[in-house]
């Protein structure tokens, strides 16, 4: 028998959705003491789900797709065209395979140095400094780690970094500075693809194991090279997410000054780095949603699943669901002592199976940087926090400190 899902009344709610930001899906999902209904986003009708259930139908790749799920504007910024985010089927498990293939123990410990190296280095400078913008000097340690462990030579520092932090800062950004994130894609895109061309010409020599040389020489599932821009705009998904992580840095920043209790516990290692970042990850917001479409009719719990139905999976919600985390807005990394593992409650960067699914590429970079990075903050640096705007917007994407993390008084401790 079929059930129709709760629905939001009204034309549109894409005004809503600018002005409740993270919380917009989890508000109605309480409002309609359900995990599932129906709206109506960008003049489209669309399905909300949350909850372990609904996170896990929507990783099922028999039910979803992604070819023409995401809006353009996220595409023609932060992912760039032809990237994995918008494949199915045989050609995204193939190029995801490619993603997955660099990601090993031995490279990641490599990431792992290549990042500590940079934080000595910038932190060396920074005693010399009345004060710093964390979140800015973050991305050119990320970036420069990023470039060497890609096996990218960085032409010019300032003019790339700041390219990164367009595409990822633009997407939901009005006017000019969604303009200068389409800007900094196509400049980005060139910058990129011409490297390349030179890998393919045995003009440049890049490491064998870094995403430059192994995208350039990937092939699809067609037995094909990728396209330049394409190996191009797949070498950017591994760079761009990088200097991307700058804003959980900051955020990091932010809770161990508005949570010392917890500073001081990492310090004296009664505390766990590991929980402290998985709870950075959890508590504040990052990705609002993922998005994606009904791949042909089907029915679920009651409900009908039309072909073509925009889905829209609450991220933010599941990692501050009262009915999967006790008290969810609290700050408390001890939570994650007892957590069960599962791929669909623990969401920040989506959820489901790595290989089969769209679950981030990058999930472990993100941990494994973040760890380094707290680790740097909390053992290796004396700093102050002095007075600034430490509150963060709920509905601007991304989001991060207004102040963006002013650090005074830095010294190093040997
Ligand atoms: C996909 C979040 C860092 C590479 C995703 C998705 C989310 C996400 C929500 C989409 C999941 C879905 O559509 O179902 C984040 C966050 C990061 C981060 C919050 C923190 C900065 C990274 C890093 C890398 C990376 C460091 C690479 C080193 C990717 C790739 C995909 C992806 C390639 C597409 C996967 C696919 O479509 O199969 N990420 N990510 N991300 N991420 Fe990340």
């Amino acid at each position: 028998s079929e059930t129709s899902m709760p629905k939001e009344e009204g034309l549109d709610h894409s005004l809503a959705f600018l002005r409740e930001g993270y919380e917009f899906i989890l508000h109605r999902r309480k409002s309609f003491q359900s995990n599932i209904f129906e709206t109506t986003l960008l003049g489209k009708k669309a399905i909300c789900i949350g909850g372990r259930k609904g996170a896990e139908l929507f990783y099922d790749p028999d039910k979803f797709i992604r070819a023409g799920a995401a809006p353009n504007r996220l595409v023609k910024t932060l992912f760039g065209e032809g990237a994995v985010q918008t494949l199915d089927g045989e050609r995204h498990r193939n190029r995801k395979g490619m993603f997955m293939s660099i990601m090993t123990r031995t490279q990641l410990q490599k990431l792992d140095q290549l990042i500590q190296r940079e934080w000595e280095k910038a932190s060396k400078q920074w005693e010399q400094a009345d004060q710093i913008n964390l979140y800015e000097e973050s991305q050119y340690i990320l970036m420069r780690a990023a470039c060497a462990w890609a096996g990218v030579p960085l032409d010019d520092e300032q003019k790339r970094t700041e390219q990164m932090r367009h595409l990822f800062e633009s997407p939901a950004a009005l006017g000019p500075d969604y303009w200068q994130g389409r800007t900094s894609r196509s400049g980005a895109d060139q910058w990129i693809a011409d490297l390349v061309q030179q890998v393919r010409n045995g003009e440049l020599h890049p490491v064998r194991e870094g995403a430059l040389y192994v995208f350039s020489w990937h092939r699809d599932s067609d037995g094909e090279l990728l396209p330049e821009k394409v190996a191009a705009v797949e070498v950017l998904n591994i760079i761009r997410p990088i200097v991307a992580i700058s804003i959980f840095i900051a955020f990091s920043a932010l809770a161990l000054h508005q949570f010392p209790q917890e500073k001081g516990r990492l310090q004296k290692g009664d505390g766990s780095i590991h929980r402290f970042v998985q709870e950075v990850r959890r508590f504040y917001p990052f990705f609002p949603a993922a998005i994606a479409k009904v791949k042909e009719d089907f029915h679920w719990e009651g409900y009908r699943f039309q072909e073509g139905m925009l889905t829209l999976l609450d991220i933010y919600g599941n990692n501050h669901d009262p009915h999967l985390w006790e008290q969810p807005d609290l700050f408390q990394p001890d939570r994650f002592l007892d957590w069960d593992e599962s791929p669909f409650d623990f969401i920040p960067q989506g959820g489901g199976d790595f290989h089969m699914g769209h679950r981030c590429a990058g999930e472990w970079v993100t941990i494994q940087v973040m760890e380094v990075s707290v680790d740097f903050l909390v053992n290796r640096l004396q700093y102050k926090v002095p007075n600034q705007d430490l509150s963060y917007s709920h509905t601007s994407m991304p989001t991060m400190p207004k102040s963006q993390m002013i650090l005074t008084d830095i010294q190093k401790v040997i």
